[in-house]
This record gives structure tokens, sequence and C-alpha cells, in this order.
């Protein structure tokens, strides 16, 4: 049934102007669409044109006031889990991705991550605390995760040339996100 069919959204964490998020984006999602175990969408938080957090009611009670987050509450909500493409802005998470992040709490609960990252260090350090962010908000977070070198994957820093390797990791990172998301799946159609 259609319903039964995981829904995977790739979330764009980079709002920057010729961000390099864009282009590890579509090849995350070239990669998933060839799966046929869930569906996928891009998520590019740029288009929500989310401000910095301006709701009067914590996110957690669930009374939203603005229409942006309406908007936002209503796509994150269709996902059963989610894959966080994330850069790393001064060994952390970029404040654009962590403000929308801030925006929602029960649209994440009991669902799942996984990770791609990029950065000097492969973006790792900004994974590490999305994790911890993630644990808040009842997510499962999968071991595998990505992690792209901008001094291997990228040439001058900016042209996205993945080493070949990269693709089994991402389809082992996938195959961890669905077989979670369709456990947790469960766990939340019981509670409804
Ligand atoms: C504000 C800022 C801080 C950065 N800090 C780090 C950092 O701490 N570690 C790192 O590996 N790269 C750092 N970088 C480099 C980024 O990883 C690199 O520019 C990457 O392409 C940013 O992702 P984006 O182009 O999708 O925005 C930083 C870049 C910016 C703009």
């Amino acid at each position: 049934m259609k319903d039964q069919v995981l829904r995977v959204a790739i979330i764009l964490g980079s709002t920057r102007p010729g961000r390099n998020g864009e282009a590890v984006c579509q090849w995350i999602y070239g990669i998933a669409k060839k799966r046929s175990d869930a569906t996928f969408e891009l998520v590019d938080i740029k288009d929500f044109n989310l401000p910095l957090l301006d709701e009067p009611i914590p996110p957690s009670m669930g009374q939203y006031n603005q229409e942006h987050t309406k908007v936002w509450s209503s796509k994150i909500d269709s996902f059963d889990a989610y894959v966080f493409v994330t850069a790393e802005y001064n060994h952390g998470i970029p404040g654009a991705l962590k403000n929308a992040i801030d925006f929602l709490f029960k649209e994440w609960n009991n669902k799942v991550a996984g990770f791609v990252s990029y950065g000097s260090a492969g973006g790792v350090r900004a994974v590490e605390q999305l994790r911890l962010v993630m644990a808040e908000l009842q997510v499962a977070t999968v071991r595998a995760q990505v992690q792209l070198s901008l001094f291997t994957d990228f040439e001058n820093f900016s042209k996205f040339k993945p080493a070949l390797y990269n693709e089994n990791l991402v389809n082992t990172m996938l195959d961890q996100v669905i077989a979670w998301g369709g456990a947790l799946k469960v766990l939340r159609t019981k509670k409804d």
C-alpha cells in the first residue's frame, strides 16, 4: 500500500549562496532514487524562508502562530525518516540548519536520521553535535554516515567530485535509515 512506503527527506542544511551542499544533495538523491525500498524527496531549508525562530510558544507545545512554521511543520511531518546533508561551520552545526530544526518538535519525534557531511575534516564535528540535538527530539540516529572531504572529494574546494567508494557508504547509511525507519513507523502507528 502506498502509505506503507517509507518517505525519506534529504535535507539540505546550507542556505549560503554558492553552497557546496546543493551538489552533495543532488548526488545523494541520484543514488537514493535507484532504490525501490523507500521514496525520497529533496528538502531545501532555503525554500521555506524561515526567519530566526519567532514562535512565542515553545515548539514542544505544538501551537504555531506563524504561517512559515505551519508550512515547515507540514513538510517535515510528512516524512518517516531524514538524511541531513550538513556542512561544518566553526566546528559545529550551520546556524540555519539548527534554527530550522528548533522550529519544530513533535514532527521529528520517533523517527530516524542519517547524516552526510562535508568539510576539511569531513564535517564530522557538525554531525556529532547533530546527534546530540536529535537525541532531545527523540530521533534515532544510525551509525553509518558519509563524510566527504573538501580536499579529496572536491576540486578546488568547490567542484564536487566524490571518490567512488562513497556511493557504497551512502547505500549502507540508507539501508540503516530505512530499516529503523520501518521499525519506528510501527511504533508511531501503535501510538496513534
Ligand atoms: C562560516 C563558515 C565556517 C566554516 N568553518 C569550518 C569548519 O569549522 N570546519 C571545516 O571543515 N570547514 C569550515 N568551513 C568551510 C566549509 O566546510 C565549506 O565552505 C563548505 O563548502 C560549506 O558548505 P556550503 O558551501 O554548503 O555552505 C566553514 C565555512 C563557513 C562559511
